[in-house]
Formats: structure tokens, sequence, C-alpha cells
């Protein structure tokens, strides 16, 4: 009998104890090098009965060595202070276990690499462009790319049609400038958004910045008296972490022996806090800055007579999230009976209940699809007919719920669904010259780039 339970309990305890794994690189955010979800809830292959006719694609930049921002704000200063001490013999880098990589360690990033695409970057783009072709094996090779013309958007599609195109000639990349006095009419209508800036949000989430990282400052001063550890050198080593990765393909200071997974996840959310009032919920711009994308690429799938079976666009991080707020996933509120979005991110601690987790679409190459599906299956529920055109949403390959438009193959939406759907978001979205509070007189509220 004792021997019973004693073997029972072990397989029960072998049962429930698995073990903890955690990776630094999936809560980098916008520095997150780029990573599918493992475990989707949906499956990313079409739907039973169901083939992809049409798709459309937002992708933003592949992985580069550091943007300015990052760079001039915490990398630089954190790496010339480094620098200073390695030389300082009072500064003994060596009496710490966590910390004494710095006794040798040198940075990656020269000022003129600044901005530009790594070669994993490169990489990834292409081996994108691959994965792309093979999830839609019966499409017509496209006639055009389009992309945003800084160079890190333009090398990236040049990457990825690279692995995309069979005959690579052939596929024309179209560059769309980035000006201020565009109207909705670019791949970065932010810019030309005076009610956006890029510095909102930064408030907000230095309040979190400075809480999480007081008690780390005070750990390193213990074993590094002599550095002057601030706030913007924890902030920076971290990003080090996603910035040597996709530059030297690994990096010290994504170990856990520096940073605990607690500290990464503080990471995070000072990140989330930011990018929520940037180009998120908290932003009441975002949906009419997301929106002009949206309905331009949904009017090409849904019309008779687009010329391409798949749109791709390329475009920097600020795009996709306003897409995803126009399409009202990742809402913190959603399935609530609150709209206090502010209230849900606060600037004092981790909503862990969160989804407005941007590591999970703002990683580098982080894209969104929206696919047209012809079906000829039958609902589940009620063996329904479900024959005819339906639409579903993926980011980063995976599906996503649209509230409220659920009625197709695979938690897809119907066209007539999908009709209604965009009519809501046209009705609270397409004011992008309003809501942006435009004050120079030849603005557009539509997107025109894939007419021409
Ligand atoms: C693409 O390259 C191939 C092989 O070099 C050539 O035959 C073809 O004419 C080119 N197509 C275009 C559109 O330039
Ligand atoms: C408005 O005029 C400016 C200056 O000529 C130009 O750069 C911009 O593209 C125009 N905007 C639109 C939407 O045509
Ligand atoms: C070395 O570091 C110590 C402690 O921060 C500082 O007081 C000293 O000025 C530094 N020496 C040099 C040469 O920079
Ligand atoms: C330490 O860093 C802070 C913030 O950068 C600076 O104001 C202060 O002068 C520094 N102290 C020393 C001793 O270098
Ligand atoms: C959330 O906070 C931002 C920044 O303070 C503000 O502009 C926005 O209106 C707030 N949103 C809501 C729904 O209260
Ligand atoms: C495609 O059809 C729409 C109406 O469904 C029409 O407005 C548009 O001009 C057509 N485009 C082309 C290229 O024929
Ligand atoms: C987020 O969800 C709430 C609750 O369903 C809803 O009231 C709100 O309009 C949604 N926000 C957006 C931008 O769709
Ligand atoms: C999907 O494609 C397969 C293979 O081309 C074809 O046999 C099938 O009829 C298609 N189904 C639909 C619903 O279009
Ligand atoms: C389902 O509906 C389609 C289109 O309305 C029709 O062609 C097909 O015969 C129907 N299938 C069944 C099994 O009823």
């Amino acid at each position: 009998m004792h021997c019973i339970t004693a073997s029972l309990l072990l397989s029960a305890s072998a049962l429930t104890a698995a073990k903890y794994t955690f990776d630094p690189l999936k809560h980098m955010s916008g520095i997150a090098p780029y990573f599918e979800p493992e475990n989707p809830p949906f499956d990313p292959a079409a739907p039973q009965g169901c083939n992809v006719s049409r798709a459309a694609y937002l992708v933003r930049h592949a992985a580069i060595y550091a943007n300015d921002f990052d760079y001039e704000s915490y990398i630089e200063p954190f790496v010339k202070k480094l620098e200073a001490s390695q030389g300082n013999s009072s500064i003994n880098w060596d009496r710490s276990h966590a910390l004494s990589f710095l006794t040798t360690w040198t940075s990656p990033i020269e000022d003129e690499d600044i901005e530009k695409l790594s070669k994993v970057g490169n990489l990834e783009a292409m081996q994108l462009g691959v994965d792309v072709y093979e999830r839609y094996p019966s499409f017509k090779q496209p006639a055009k790319i389009w992309t945003s013309s800084a160079e890190r958007t333009v090398l990236s599609a040049e990457s990825f049609n690279e692995g995309f195109a069979i005959k690579e000639n052939e596929t024309e990349i179209v560059q769309i400038g980035e000006y201020k006095e565009t109207g909705a009419d670019s791949l970065t209508p932010y810019k030309a958004c005076p009610a956006y800036s890029g510095s909102r949000g930064s408030s907000q989430s230095m309040v979190f910045q400075k809480m999480y990282t007081a008690p780390i400052i005070s750990r390193f001063r213990r074993e590094v008296p002599s550095f002057n550890w601030t706030a913007s050198d924890i902030y920076g080593m971290q990003q080090l972490c996603g910035y040597e990765t996709v530059i030297r393909g690994d990096s010290p200071f994504c170990s856990l022996d520096l940073f605990s997974p607690n500290e990464w996840l503080q990471f995070e959310y000072t990140n989330d806090i930011m990018y929520h009032h940037n180009t998120g919920y908290g932003n009441p711009a975002s949906g009419a800055i997301g929106y002009p994308w949206l309905k331009s690429n949904t009017d090409l799938l849904m019309s008779n007579n687009a010329s391409q079976d798949i749109y791709v666009s390329f475009t920097h991080r600020e795009l996709p999230p306003t897409v995803l707020v126009a399409l009202g996933l990742f809402n913190n509120t959603a399935f609530s009976a609150s709209d206090d979005v502010n209230a849900t991110m606060p600037n004092d601690g981790i909503n862990p209940q969160r989804v407005w987790q941007s590591s999970r679409f703002m990683s580098f190459l982080t894209n969104i699809a929206i696919e047209r599906l012809e079906c000829d299956s039958f609902g589940y529920q009620d063996n329904s007919n479900q024959t005819g055109e339906y639409y579903r949403v993926l980011v980063n390959k995976n599906p996503q719920l649209l509230q409220g438009c659920v009625d197709g193959p695979g938690e897809s939406c119907s066209r007539e669904g999908f009709q209604n759907f965009m009519q809501e978001k046209t009705r609270r979205f397409s004011a992008f010259s309003e809501d942006c509070a435009v004050t120079y007189d030849n603005s557009t509220d539509s997107l025109t780039i894939y007419q021409s």
C-alpha cells in the first residue's frame, strides 16, 4: 500500500514539476530578434476545407545595430563610462561573479553602424521571405513590394524578396518617401500626424524604469562600488542583450545571473508602458494612424480585380501597433465592461494580466497578415454550410480572433461579418487629418500607393 502511494506521488510530482525556463530574448520588446510563438492557441495552417487565396502583409524592418535614440540615450553613455573604467585600476570588475565579463567586454556597435541592418537581420529577413513563400505555394510572384524609404526598410524588403521571389528581378521594390505632409498616404503616416510625438510615453515609462532599476543599482553598487551606477546604465545593459544578440549571435548581458527573470519582465513592462502611450490604446490617435493601411489592404483583398495575390509592405516599428489598435487586437479592456485602458497599464507596477505585451508585436520583422480564405467546410457547432469567402488576421504567424467577427471556419470571419467589422472601424478611425490635428492644407485620409 505504502509502496503504491509513494510511486503515485512520485509520478504525480514528475507530471507537475515542469522545469522553469526563461528566455530574455522573448521579452525584449522592440529589440527582440524575430520569433513566432511556439505554442499558439490557434493553428497557423488554413482552417480545414479552406485555402488562402490572397494575403496582405505589413512587416517591420529586420534587426539593426541600434537605433539613434537607444544608442545616444542609453548604450553609448554606458559604454563610454565602462571603457573609462576598464583602464582604471581602482574599478575592479573581477571581484563580481555576474559582472566580471565587463573586464574585457567591448561594444559590438560602432557609431557608423547606427540604424544599419545587421547580418542576422539580413538573414532573418531572407528567411521570412522563404517562410512566406512556402506558406502560399500557389501564389503568383507579385509585381511589386512596397517599402518606406529609409535604408533599413529598403534593405529588409530586398532581403525578404531574395528569399521570397523565384525570379528576383521580376518583383519591383517600390519606395515610399517618409515626409511630414503626406497625410495618410505613406507607410509612415505617424510622421505626418502632428498629434503623434515620438517621445509620447517616455515620462510614464520612466516612472517604472526608476522604480525597478533601484534595487539593481544597489546590488551592482555592492559588487562594484566605484562605478557610478545609474538607471540608464541598467536599462542600456538590458538593451544590449537584444542588440548584441542580433549582431554577434549571443550576448553575456542576457545572463540570468546578471538580471533575474523578474528583472527582464520589468524591462519589458517599461517598454510596454511606453508603447501603450506612444502607438497603442493610450494614444487617442493610434487607430486613425493604423486605419489607412488596414483599409487599403482589406479593399485589395476583398476586391474582385486585385492584380497581385500578395501585397507586402515594409515599415518601421511605429505602424504595426497602430494597425493592431485599429483592429482592436491586444486590447487590455476587450471582453471587459470597462474602457479605462490607462488603468490597465499602471506606471508603478506590472499588470501581469495585460495582453498588451509589446514583445509579441514589436520584435524586429514583426508582421501582421490579413488572409482571404476560400472555404468549403462545415461549422463545428451547428454543422452549418461554411462555403465561400472568409478572412483572418495573423500576427507573427499566430492567428488572432477579431472581436465580434469569428463566424467562419477556424474562428475566421465571413465576408459579410468582415464588411460590418470594417464599417465600424471606418466609423471610428477614418478621419486621419482630423484625429491627427493636421495643420497643412493638402492632407488626405487614405493610402493610395497600391493603386499605381
Ligand atoms: C530577369 O532576369 C532573367 C535572367 O537574367 C532575364 O531573362 C529576364 O528578362 C529578366 N527580367 C526582367 C523583368 O528584367
Ligand atoms: C502636400 O504638399 C507637400 C508640399 O508640396 C507635399 O510634400 C505633400 O506630399 C503633399 N501632400 C499630399 C497628400 O499630396
Ligand atoms: C578611477 O575611478 C575612481 C573611482 O570612480 C575615480 O575617483 C578616479 O578619478 C578614476 N581615475 C581616472 C584616471 O579616471
Ligand atoms: C554619477 O552620475 C550622475 C548621473 O549621470 C552624475 O550626475 C554624477 O556627476 C556622477 N558622479 C560621479 C562621481 O561621477
Ligand atoms: C490615456 O492617457 C493618455 C496620456 O495621458 C491620454 O492622452 C489618453 O486620453 C488616455 N486615454 C483614456 C482612454 O483615458
Ligand atoms: C477594381 O474594382 C473596383 C470596384 O470594385 C474599382 O473601383 C476599381 O477601379 C477597379 N480597379 C481596377 C484596376 O480595375
Ligand atoms: C477595447 O475594448 C473595449 C471593451 O470592449 C472597447 O470599448 C474599446 O472600444 C476597444 N478599443 C478599441 C480601440 O477598439
Ligand atoms: C483548395 O485547393 C485545393 C488544391 O488546389 C483544391 O483541390 C480545393 O478545391 C481548394 N478548396 C477550395 C475551398 O478552394
Ligand atoms: C453550401 O453552399 C454552397 C454555396 O452556397 C453550395 O454551392 C453548396 O452546394 C452547399 N453545400 C451543401 C452540402 O449544402
